[in-house]
């Protein structure tokens, strides 16, 4: 991880991005590079860690798809993708001198000859640039073709680093499996050919600033981190809302939905970073080891507990601001009777001595009544109260994770005047106004992350099956019984009505979204 400022005077410093140290040059080989996630999120990240010099002045990008085009066509489409106008890195020259380091490999994932050529171009590129050898290869392509990358880069001599002083990694996108036996099953075909320190899986909410400061709020401060536990705390409420619908991404969502989609990775995740313990050091042996704990920690879902502690969704036609908007069965792509979820709520119990008996209420939807992902930790309310006829909201500690980065705490205060009447008020944190600027893309840390050899930000084999370990018994017991009546939420809504049972049954309430 790059450094960060450590005191608020220090901020603003709109150079903090900028790395002091050069990174190693390497290629980066991209498979999937002329997809959705190359062009709109890694080819700008790529270009924001070079304007801030991360990367080597020497880099090289290979584009490597299915679509025939040359570099000067992948370079005129990645330009469309970097920013415009009056945007922080607009500047043409900038993007220019960024674009040609990029080319362009066309070729097929399960094919050994374009992986024959591919070991050739990466040799001529490495001697035009003097790379070193270092090579990074990220798999940004369809999850069906992982393995097939990756058996094929084994074959090819390419896992393997070049020499004694280079390096080899390869970076795999989410979902990293459809469930725990596919995931097992990857895991140990990539690991046949690569070594787990060569293997970064990657989930893009680790590399928000506002998730690892998650870390730095419990354990660079003193003063929370006894409020932690179960003395405390009532229950953690933690939401991934979306306002936008599927999009263009039917094909994928049809048969991954919400809970494979959003639970599995980025909720788990953000569950793993508040119910973990403190790391012994920052590094990623330590925290992935305190990380899997947790994981291991969550009563597991029995075909009892899934009817009563999970609940799912599907939007139907509804308004998102003020505009009508199609339900997900009209959305291009979708089965029109499709019993995918659009909408998860879920309530989980930790078994272990911090957290034992303290709920933790999650969930994620897409086409909600706002883009908000938050995670809220609710107090317990004062042993007595003194003063009579006042009733006070028990505190609630809320990290905003986006929009609106920041903390707030909320507490009663007294209402001026001469009797004690008390009000909740909040002492609030905002990222921009303390630090400025706006904040790094999760995937320009993450890559950074991996061309400095840092794996604290990417998960490991065991915890990505854990995960799946949690969910799959609820992906059984619902595909082993017919859908609820879909569709069950309006779009634009705060999600199904049965969501609200789960927290309300147990005396408790959602936070509006
Ligand atoms: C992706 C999911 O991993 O995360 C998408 O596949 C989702 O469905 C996205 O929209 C949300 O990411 P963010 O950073 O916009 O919250």
């Amino acid at each position: 991880m790059s450094t960060r400022p450590t005191e608020v005077a220090e901020a603003p410093r709109a150079d903090s991005y900028y790395c002091e140290i050069p990174n190693d040059p390497c290629a980066i080989v991209m498979f999937g590079a002329s997809g959705d996630l190359a062009r709109r999120k890694l080819l700008p990240a790529l270009y924001d860690l070079a304007l801030h010099s991360c990367l080597a002045p020497r880099f090289k990008l290979l584009g490597f798809a299915r679509t025939d085009m040359n570099d000067d066509a992948f370079q005129r489409g990645a330009g469309e993708f970097l920013p415009k106008g009056d945007k922080a890195g607009a500047d043409a020259s900038k993007q220019k001198e960024f674009l040609q380091h990029l080319h362009y490999f066309h070729g097929n994932y399960d094919d050994p000859e374009s992986y024959k050529k591919l070991a050739k171009r990466l040799e001529e590129l490495d001697a035009e640039g003097q790379l070193g050898g270092n090579r990074l290869f990220y798999l940004a392509t369809p999850p069906e073709v992982y393995e097939h990358v990756i058996e094929q880069l084994g074959r090819a001599g390419l896992a393997k680093s070049k020499n004694a002083d280079s390096w080899t990694r390869v970076i795999i996108e989410k979902p990293f499996g459809h469930d725990g036996a596919s995931a097992r099953e990857l895991n140990a075909k990539v690991l046949e050919v690569f070594a787990e320190q060569q293997v970064y899986r990657i989930d893009h909410y680790l590399g928000k600033e506002t998730v690892q400061n998650l870390l730095v709020f419990r354990f660079g401060n003193g003063i929370f981190e006894p409020l932690w536990n179960r003395n405390f705390i009532d229950h953690v409420q933690i939401t991934a809302a979306e306002a936008l619908g599927v999009e263009r991404r039917a094909a994928f969502y049809e048969s991954a939905g919400a809970m494979r989609d959003m639970i599995q990775s980025h909720v788990l995740q953000l569950t793993s970073l508040v119910g973990m313990e403190a790391p012994a050091r920052f590094d990623a042996t330590s925290v992935r080891n305190e990380k899997i704990k947790i994981l291991q920690s969550i009563r597991p879902f029995n075909s009892e507990t899934v009817w009563k502690s999970v609940i799912r969704g599907q939007y139907g036609p509804g308004t998102e601001n003020g505009v009508a908007v199609p339900g997900y069965r009209q959305e291009p792509g979708v089965k029109p009777q499709s019993a995918t979820e659009t909408f998860v709520a879920l309530k989980l119990l930790v078994d272990n001595w911090r957290w034992s008996g303290v709920p933790f209420y999650l969930r994620s939807g897409k086409r909600l009544a706002r883009p908000m992902t938050e995670i809220a930790i609710r107090f317990k309310k004062a042993p007595h109260m003194v003063f009579q006829g006042e009733s006070v909201e028990p505190n609630s500690l809320v990290l905003n994770i986006q929009p609106d980065e920041g903390i707030s705490l909320s507490f009663g205060a007294k209402s001026p005047g001469s009797h004690m009447h008390i009000s909740p008020v909040t002492m609030d944190f905002r990222y921009k106004q303390a630090f400025g600027g706006g904040s790094r893309e999760a995937y320009a840390t993450l890559i950074n992350d991996c061309i400095r050899g840092d794996a604290t930000l990417f998960d490991r084999a065991d915890s990505v099956e854990a995960a799946w370990g949690l969910v799959d018994p609820i992906l059984e017991a619902w595909q082993n019984a017919s859908a609820p009546p879909f569709p069950n939420y309006p779009a634009g809504s705060e999600g199904p009505r049965a969501a609200d049972d789960l927290t309300v049954s147990e005396g408790r309430r959602w936070r509006p979204i």
